[in-house]
């Protein structure tokens, strides 16, 4: 909650509209907007004569320029006192001629419309897309939302929050719009809080996180689509004049077929290193839409949020409804600074213990889907700690008796050890596994319900469903009701008695495997509350139990999944540590998963898995894995002599260059999407080690990759480098000179030369500072 004294001040006097100008005048010392008279003292010399005159003054303008290290979104307010937004991109050398910007551009307002609003109301002089929308208590529709007020708060040295405050001058309904603003980071978060003292509820329509405005002249976006198994997939296009529309109406799983994640570059497509792009994405695991509209100008407007898809939100009196958050980096440098703006924030910021370590580890998903018992689990334990990982991870398929989970039709609900696969409990496995040597982590889907389960036998109230039409199942299962607190209570609780009876537990996989068919609650009709609200208390719901959860277990690693990425954001991704980001672990189709995750999401979080899913070597495998954070899921008897060795070399080698996997510095180099391989580096902030990564994308015949050297980035020029192949495939000599010594500035501008070829499908390079 962020109320600034000022608000509270100017809440007293909304019955008159015009006052708010002057309490501006006066508290504006206290404000971070840049205004046409700045000096504290002439504002107190002509206090008396401005309340005199407020009543009928036009309001002064205000200037709020929102700033980070290199970039500023700069809002104004009009003649009319509404709050536009007339700057988006570079920062300027004195902010001081931000105020001047506005007159440069002659766009026809009065005309047509308000295309620039910082937060575009619905039923009054807007003609286009709107960023709120909602039927007053005495049914009126319309809404114009003034400026008021703004406060700036200092959290760190590089963290302040920027806040407005919008009020209708008609009803009392008030909209604070709130920046956060990461300054190193280049990151800008914002959001927005909707309230009223009107006597009675008032229906929300539409209520988005954040409303922008790019006055350039082209506008090209990146976005990703997929399924299951396909994810992240890119596309690339020109916008046109309309509206161009990202969205999700899956419920849960929201992200599965789109995530709101986008490049945005302007006037031409940004590369990796060159071209003004702004990267965004909605902190939301629920139903969201993004709007691109391009105006008469050719200007665009941006307008992210809850998709008010069938969600029409009613707001009490004095309720106040905070919007998810948007967040956003711009650079003129192209998408690889972008996304390494997002990753050094995400790490700091977002993520649970970002700055911290991940465990490597063992899963059995694929190495035994259902098929097991405590026997075998416990004959895995012996695999891990032979692998050299620091844990084992049991996956699907450990619970429920009278339905017993041996496949996906059944039992999920039931949250108690099967007695016949795990006859002594999951207290025995986690001893056993101690004896091991290893850690020990469990899979739940504690949202989710078979129809075939003691649960659903117990609590179809529970249950999202229609109750006069025929179910309809996403991997045959349907969703708990979130928005009811006790089944709020039942989830935590899976989680809670799992802890409980075994504190040792030390990693948990939160799985999500289905959309939302039937979106009905009986909880919502139980108690007489509507229907639209739904989609938004799912969501609600589902972070109050993470909350809940992290309140009391706050360091245990925690895998956001989504029967792979169905919910990749970073709304839920405060709450975890890491997440899965396809099923897909074919090692071609990762190279490509990874890559364009990476545009978002550091490599710390994104959990890569050695399966046997496709048949590419080991080492190809192994490899493609090692771009983020290194898991099995291969049963480690069945490897052969020189299999195993290599894996556990592997192991051991990833354990000396994780930390600048997770820590450091990524530049994408070769693209695979337009190369025959593709090139990565992770460089440490000193730029005294690096890790080259490079696969082969293309398995043709007789295929050279690499003619070309690969020009490295992100070493000191002046620094010289010994660069060395690692993770080497036992009894294999490498392609490269041994004891090889550049300068960093010959690597950056001649490059290196991997050898990536038919023989060579993927090479490590290790490069290492020489004093
Ligand atoms: C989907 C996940 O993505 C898989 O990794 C696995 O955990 C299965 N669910 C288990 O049902």
């Amino acid at each position: 909650m962020f109320i600034n004294s000022g608000q509270r001040t100017l809440r007293n006097m909304n019955d008159y509209p015009m006052c708010p100008i002057v309490l501006l005048q006066y508290k504006s010392p206290a404000i971070a907007g840049i205004q046409h008279h700045n000096s504290k003292a002439a504002r107190l010399m002509l206090l008396p004569y401005l309340i005199l005159i407020s009543f009928s003054a036009a309001a002064q303008q205000q200037t709020i320029a929102v700033e980070t290290k290199d970039n500023a979104l700069v809002l104004q307010t009009d003649k009319d006192n509404r709050l536009g937004i007339i700057y988006f991109g570079k920062k300027l050398l004195n902010s001081g001629e931000y105020t001047g910007i506005a007159q440069q551009f002659r766009r026809d307002d009065d005309n047509k419309g308000i295309d620039n609003n910082a937060y575009t109301p619905a039923g009054t002089w807007n003609l286009l897309e709107p960023a709120i929308q909602v039927t007053h208590a005495d049914g009126n529709h319309s809404l114009e939302l003034k400026y008021v007020t703004s406060s700036v708060t200092k959290t760190d040295d590089n963290t302040k929050l920027t806040s407005v405050s919008l009020k209708d001058p008609v009803y009392p309904f008030e909209v604070t719009l709130f920046f956060k603003t990461w300054y190193d980071e280049n990151v800008i978060e914002q959001w927005s809080e909707i309230k009223h003292t009107e006597k009675h509820s008032v229906v929300m329509q539409k209520y988005a996180s954040a409303n922008l405005y790019f006055t350039n002249t082209k506008y090209f976006l990146t976005q990703f689509h997929g399924g299951w198994a396909t994810e992240m997939r890119p596309e690339e296009s020109e916008l046109t004049a309309g509206i161009k529309t990202l969205d999700s109406k899956l419920g849960a799983r929201a992200d599965l077929f789109q995530p709101p994640t986008f490049a945005l570059s302007f006037n031409h497509l940004a590369t990796e290193d060159e071209g003004a792009v702004m990267l965004g994405t909605l902190a939301w695991s629920g139903n969201y839409k993004i709007d691109f509209e391009k105006d008469v100008y050719d200007h665009l407007r941006l307008i992210a949020g809850i998709n008010p898809y069938a969600s029409a939100y009613t707001l009490r009196p004095n309720q106040t409804f905070t919007t998810p958050g948007f967040i956003y980096t711009y650079s003129e440098n192209g998408k690889g600074a972008a996304s390494r703006n997002l990753h050094n924030w995400a790490r700091k910021y977002r993520l649970q213990d970002g700055e911290g370590k991940r465990l490597t580890l063992l899963n059995n998903w694929e190495a035994t889907y259902f098929a097991f018992d405590e026997n075998k689990i416990v004959s895995l334990f012996k695999g891990a700690k032979n692998l050299g990982v620091d844990l084992f991870l049991l996956d699907d398929g450990w619970f429920a008796n009278k339905y017993p989970r041996n496949d996906d039709r059944a039992g999920l609900g039931d949250w108690q050890e099967n007695k016949k696969k795990l006859p002594s409990g999951i207290g025995y496995l986690v001893k056993e596994a101690s004896k091991a040597g290893v850690k020990f982590g469990i899979w739940v889907e504690p949202e989710m319900v078979n129809p075939k389960s003691e649960l659903y036998e117990r609590h179809i109230d529970w249950v999202l469903r229609e109750p006069a039409r025929p179910e309809h199942y996403y991997r045959n299962q349907l969703v708990l009701d979130l928005s009811n607190p006790d089944v709020q209570n039942f989830v935590f609780g899976v989680l809670d008695t799992l802890f409980t009876k075994n504190p040792e537990l030390a990693f948990i996989k939160w799985d999500c495997n289905a959309v939302i068919f039937n979106a009905h609650s009986m909880y919502l009709e139980k108690n007489k509350m509507p229907q639209s609200q739904l989609y938004v208390d799912y969501v609600k719901g589902l972070y109050k139990v993470l909350q809940r959860l992290r309140a009391k277990y706050p360091a245990v690693p925690m895998m956001l999944c989504s029967g792979g990425g169905g919910r990749v954001d970073y709304g839920a991704l405060q709450y975890f540590t890491e997440f899965w980001p396809s099923d897909n672990t074919d090692a071609l189709e990762r190279v490509f998963i990874q890559w364009d995750y990476s545009y978002f999401y550091p490599a710390i979080a994104t959990c890569n898995h050695v399966t046997d899913w496709s048949r590419y070597p080991l080492k190809y495998r192994t490899d493609v894995a090692m771009m983020g954070k290194l898991g099995f899921d291969i049963v480690v008897d069945q490897l052969g002599e020189n299999d195993l060795r290599f894996a556990q070399q592997a192991v051991t080698n990833y354990k000396t260059f994780s930390d600048i996997v997770w820590h450091g510095n990524l530049y994408r180099l070769v693209s695979p999407y337009k190369n025959d391989f593709a090139s990565l580096i992770y460089v440490d902030d000193a730029k005294s080690k690096a890790i080259v990564f490079n696969y082969l994308s293309n398995f043709r015949y007789d295929l050279n990759a690499s003619v070309e050297p690969v020009k490295l980035k992100g070493l000191d020029a002046k620094k010289q480098y010994l660069v060395k192949e690692i993770n080497l495939y036992p009894g294999t000599q490498s392609a490269i000179q041994a004891n090889q010594i550049f300068s960093g500035d010959y690597l950056m501008t001649v490059g290196f030369n991997a050898g990536v070829d038919l023989r060579h499908t993927s090479v490590i390079l290790e490069v290492d500072e020489v004093k």
